[in-house]
């Protein structure tokens, strides 16, 4: 990219943000560090909406960083309920405490050593350093990495380390060396209000004609999502163990773990020796998906020869098709039963 490109694109935003940028937020007002870095903290996850009430009644309660350092956890924690994601609010106050006892409680212009503190990663940092002290230095939050990817036309999700590596290097050379804590806000704003996820509003964005994504019409595939997790696979052989009435054995599962306290077929390995077994027919491969794996169920029919044990009347049942009893069976078990039912109706 040229430099001159980059300048057009910051010139251009901060044209914008002075006559469209939002300049009447609470944090926007008696600027220091101290109030941008409670601000940034609460954006992390949270819409501005949310977090407005929220910081009033922080900074009423902890008006400079030495009033929070001498807070109880439990009264920073009690300011913090109903925000959620309460690891930020134990990192405030550790990073609060730093501050006043290895900082003389003056936050360091120092992108570096703001990353040292807990919870403060690059781009809070980098956002403390712009908007706080007008600095250089980039950020690169979730609004900015959507107006990235689609005024530069990056493909792949951005939590890739190699997507976040492009979009950091377009961040930091966007970043003008004048204004930036204006620049900051703008590209955010920009982020926050037209190149918003569903309805971006191209035509009125300050940067559409150099937006690769516009022309192409592309920014609805931009940034890319998270890719759906490979699930691993896990398989086992269930026995569909049919007595000389044409019922089937049935287990009834520990109550932790999945299926907790349903019915279902045994492994082939929870049979005993006091079962001997026919195999029949081995049916077709059945997958069942749960949220964390795949389970692939082998089902194999056999006919119980003979039998000198005794049935664990509390865990094992004989299911009579006919005659089903009130209880819970998974789904794909279910569905083996009536695989079964329909195959003993149909043949002799
Ligand atoms: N999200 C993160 N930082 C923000 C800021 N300074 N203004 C508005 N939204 C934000």
């Amino acid at each position: 990219m040229k430099k001159k490109d980059t300048h057009n694109f910051s010139s251009k935003l901060l044209q914008w943000y002075d006559l469209h940028g939002r300049k009447d937020l609470p944090w926007q007002q008696s600027i220091n560090a101290y109030r941008v870095w409670v601000s940034e903290i609460m954006l992390q996850q949270t819409q501005v909406n949310t977090v407005t009430p929220y910081y009033l009644r922080f900074m009423h309660r902890f008006a400079n960083v030495d009033a929070l350092a001498a807070a109880s956890t439990d009264e920073v924690m009690h300011h913090w309920s109903g925000l959620g994601y309460y690891s930020r609010a134990r990192n405030l106050h550790a990073t609060a405490l730093r501050i006043r006892d290895e900082f003389s409680s003056q936050f360091p212009n120092d992108i570096d050593l703001l990353q040292s503190l807990p919870g403060i990663g690059r781009s809070t940092a980098g956002a403390i350093c712009a908007i706080a002290f007008n600095s250089p230095c980039a950020i690169l939050d979730g609004n900015v990495k959507r107006v990235l990817a689609r005024h530069n036309n990056i493909d792949g999700w951005p939590g890739k380390s190699s997507v976040a590596k492009q979009l950091w290097q377009i961040a930091e050379q966007h970043t003008p060396t004048q204004r930036n804590r204006d620049y900051t806000q703008a590209i955010m704003d920009l982020g926050a209000t037209i190149c918003t996820r569903s309805k971006p509003r191209c035509n009125d964005c300050p940067v559409m004609k150099t937006c690769i994504a516009c022309a192409e019409q592309t920014m609805h595939e931009l940034p890319g999502k998270k890719p759906k997790k490979v699930l691993p696979e896990k398989s086992a052989k269930l026995l569909l163990i049919e007595n000389s009435d044409g019922e089937i054995l049935l287990f009834k599962k520990p109550p932790t773990g999945v299926w907790g306290g349903l019915w279902s077929l045994p492994d082939e390995l929870e049979i005993d020796a006091a079962m001997q077994l026919d195999m029949h027919s081995t049916w077709p491969m059945l997958r069942h998906t749960f949220s964390h794996y795949h389970f692939d169920i082998t089902p194999v029919h056999c006919k119980l020869s003979r039998f000198t044990g005794t049935m664990d009347g509390a865990n094992q049942l004989w299911y009579n098709i006919s005659m089903p009893p009130n209880i819970g069976i998974a789904a794909p078990i279910k569905k083996l039963l009536q695989q079964y039912a329909n195959e003993k109706s149909t043949a002799p």
